[in-house]
């Protein structure tokens, strides 16, 4: 068996694999998500558990999606379906691959509108209303700019028609190049603000912020775990989907261990160029989602060629979001077109149009709607969350999670070890080393840190 063709076609090379791959996992979560809410959970303890995650449990785990997607060849709920027949076990496993469906559709929903934030600072910095900008100027600016929901909601607007244009086009037409040169220049430029932030003369206090282990709460270690996910792009059947293009011959090793080396590289420098900054300027380490756009702008306003270099900063940031919000959507409208025989471009608009009228809900999460909040269940009892919070929380915190365990049990536990070796096929020891990590590691380390949150243990 197994010349089985995904009808979506395939990735050109192993390359091809490993760039969309991290064009998916690079993106707002590295350098926009990442700060904020390490942040506001403290700093040191909060990387430490996050760096553990992604080696224990990320790692493992996208290589089970990319197994099982290349195994199966379809989208991730028809892959779930057929995997689920040839193992002999339950069609309830569908269910994970409509799971996640639902969770990528909610999480483009607000990613597009950060996205939107990103864009329009193409344009504040372009114009130099930076230069020279004092840390108040450029946080008031933030705050106004947030508080204009017409604003929010055309720039969400055209991003998501950017986001729909590619994924009607078909993935893998295209991205590939642009990835190629673009990621590396990002990296470039990430690297020349952490040369700002060294200027600052508070860079050791921002390495001691981010390196530095403290006291950590119930909660923190489950945002850190959550986000682990969220940065890999897992648990949604996003790599899963990707991984149904790669060609047979592909080390499933190393190109999980590439991917997820290069993603943990951009989030480490986003926060080195970050902090420095935050407390040079006495700025709050846990100023929420704002936290990119109140540090950021004042190194532009400050530095050598600061204007060119934010400019290209946010353009590639823009970049990188798109490269992400494009596989948030793929498994999607790929069961769309498997199974409602619609064509990609229809798929495409559909599922955009619903997830921009979601997105209209996190527009306002930051003005009209800021004071509708509530409190969740079990959760950060004592904290109030907006539409916006909600859906970050539901979904990189519990659907994610509880997607990578149940792949991590469908892989480690219900396929047949012979499947899932022959699949892999990688060298003996990394094999062993896989399939013990997704026997017990990765599953227990969810459930500890979920019932840990709850505060059951
Ligand atoms: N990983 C991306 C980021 O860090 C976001 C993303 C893309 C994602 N695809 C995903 C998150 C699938 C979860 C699941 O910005």
């Amino acid at each position: 068996m197994n010349e089985r063709k995904s009808i979506h076609g395939q990735w050109s090379s192993k390359l091809a694999f490993i760039l969309a791959a991290t064009g998916s996992a690079v993106g707002l979560g590295n350098i926009w998500k990442f700060p904020y809410i390490t942040g506001e959970n403290g700093g040191g303890a909060f990387v430490l558990v996050y760096l553990l995650c992604i080696a224990l449990i990320g790692i493992p785990i996208m290589m089970a999606e990319v197994m099982l997607g290349r195994r199966g060849r379809r989208s991730p709920i028809n892959t779930m379906a057929l995997l689920a027949s040839e193992e002999g076990k339950s069609n309830g496993w569908v269910a994970l691959g409509w799971m996640g469906v639902v969770a990528g559709f909610l999480i483009l929903s607000y990613y597009s509108v950060i996205a939107g934030w990103a864009m329009s600072y193409v344009f504040r910095t372009g114009s130099g209303m930076f230069v020279g900008a004092t840390a108040d100027g450029v946080s008031s600016i933030f705050t106004d700019f947030i508080s204009d929901p017409e604003k929010l909601l055309a720039w969400h607007t055209i991003f998501m028609v950017m986001t729909m244009i590619v994924v009607a086009r078909g993935v893998k037409n295209g991205l590939e190049k642009a990835v190629t040169l673009l990621m590396p220049l990002l990296f470039g430029l990430l690297l020349l603000v952490v040369g700002y932030a060294m200027t600052t003369g508070h860079f050791q206090q921002g390495l001691d912020f981010l390196f530095t282990p403290g006291p950590i709460t119930g909660d923190a270690v489950l945002i850190a775990m959550g986000h682990a996910f969220f940065t890999l792009s897992l648990g949604m059947g996003a790599i899963m989907v990707y991984g149904s293009y790669l060609p047979k011959s592909t080390s499933i090793t190393q190109a999980a261990f590439a991917v997820a080396l290069a993603d943990t590289a951009v989030a480490l420098l986003a926060g080195m160029a970050i902090f420095p900054i935050v407390f040079a300027n006495g700025l709050e380490p846990g100023a929420g989602p704002g936290l990119i756009f109140k540090t950021l702008p004042i190194a532009f306003g400050h530095m050598e060629g600061g204007i060119l270099i934010g400019v290209s900063f946010f353009l590639l940031l823009v970049f990188a979001a798109w490269t992400s919000a494009i596989s948030l959507i793929e498994p999607a409208v790929a069961y769309l077109v498997e199974n409602r025989g619609m064509k990609r471009v229809y798929a495409s608009v559909w599922i955009g149009v619903a997830t921009w009228l979601v997105g209209i809900g996190s527009v306002l999460s930051f003005n009209v709607w800021a004071d509708k909040t509530w409190s969740l269940p079990f959760i950060f009892e004592n904290k109030n969350f907006n539409f916006f919070d909600t859906l970050d929380y539901m979904t990189a915190n519990v659907m994610l999670p509880l997607g990578g365990l149940f792949i991590a049990i469908f892989a480690g536990w219900l396929m047949r070890e012979q499947s899932s070796r022959e699949e892999m096929n990688t060298w003996s020891w990394a094999y062993k080393a896989w399939r013990f990590l997704v026997r017990f590691v990765a599953p227990l380390a969810v459930i500890i840190v979920f019932l840990k949150a709850v505060d059951a243990i």
